[in-house]
């Protein structure tokens, strides 16, 4: 099974930094974004490869992931033989990459990954937000295997005052994640999904569950992709070849915490992800403060 992570946008939200280096290659902590993405699609039970969706203006990413052997042996000249492994490891990941020539929006993205899919469900995760547990993706395959293989997104609770800014999902909460005692919008409660709206005002809502990033689709998903309109934004949108799927297929959503993942497509996400990683681990948590000085957060 294969998870396509889309990383050809153009970061707008990020420039100037993202003007000539991709907001996925940012640094958390000492790796950039994108390889805490692919090492969390590889965790999932039967996920052989990673196939990172790239643009001819972004190369740095294929770059990322290729071997450098002449670092490693300069790095192992020097005694620095942790590093030499970490370079190593970022070289020898299983990634495959497919281009996309314009920026026409995430369903577009996920298309152009259709040849190497073979067929087979599939996950997508964003390419710029990612679960430091990586067990999200994990659950969302067990829920899945248990409703016959059926398409299952990842959806998590919005303030009220936050419906109105994503895609928000409606249908009805059918049991929860094994081991779980979880119901309506609790993390774990698993929802049948019958509907989706992009950006609904609160009123009209069908629930308060957002669509996170995460997303185990049918096969089915890659054909209605290819006859997709575009709508939002004048993009090829994912959410509507999902909601033409919800026509044929069975689709589930899985509620997760949204404390469960890291965003860092805007400066202030990213800032708040890199302070949040800092401060889970004893050693770099000791480093920040240090850093910090007596500056107040
Ligand atoms: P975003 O909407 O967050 O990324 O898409 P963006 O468009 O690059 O960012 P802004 O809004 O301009 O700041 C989520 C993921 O999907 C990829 C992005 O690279 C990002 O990782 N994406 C988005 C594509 O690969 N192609 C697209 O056409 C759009």
């Amino acid at each position: 099974m294969k998870a396509v992570i889309p990383a050809a946008g153009m970061g707008t939200r990020f420039l100037p930094a993202t003007k000539c280096s991709p907001k996925e290659l940012l640094p958390v902590l000492d790796k950039p974004v994108i390889q805490y993405v692919v090492e969390e699609a590889l965790e999932p039970e039967g996920v052989d490869e990673a196939v990172i969706i790239v643009s001819k203006e972004k190369p740095q990413i294929e770059h990322y992931f290729s071997p450098a052997p002449e670092l490693e042996d300069f790095l192992q000249s020097k005694g620095k033989d942790e590093l030499a492994k970490r370079v190593q490891e970022a070289g020898a990941l299983p990634v495959s990459f497919a281009n996309q020539d314009e920026p026409l929006g995430l369903g577009h993205a996920v298309l152009c990954a259709a040849d190497a899919i073979d067929n087979e469900p599939f996950f997508v995760l964003l390419g710029d937000y990612f679960v430091p547990s990586r067990q999200m993706c994990i659950d969302m395959l067990e829920v899945s295997r248990a409703h016959n293989n059926a398409s299952v997104i990842a959806v998590a609770p919005a303030p009220e005052d936050q419906v109105s800014r994503y895609g928000i999902v409606g249908g009805s909460c059918v049991g929860c994640l094994e081991g779980h005692d979880a119901s309506g919008e609790q993390p774990g409660a698993i929802w049948k999904v019958d509907t989706m709206v992009e950006k609904p005002k609160l009123e009209d809502a069908p629930s308060h569950l957002y669509i996170v990033g995460r997303y185990l689709l049918s096969p089915r998903v890659m054909e209605l992709l290819k006859t997709q309109t575009p709508g939002a934004g004048g993009e090829i949108q994912l959410t509507d070849a999902m909601l033409r799927l919800l026509d044929e297929e069975e689709m589930y959503a899985l509620v997760v915490d949204p404390k469960q993942g890291c965003d860092t497509g805007t400066p202030a996400a990213w800032a708040a992800t890199n302070a949040r990683m800092a401060l889970e681990h004893p050693d770099t948590k000791l480093a920040f403060y240090e850093e910090l000085g007596d500056v107040e957060l």
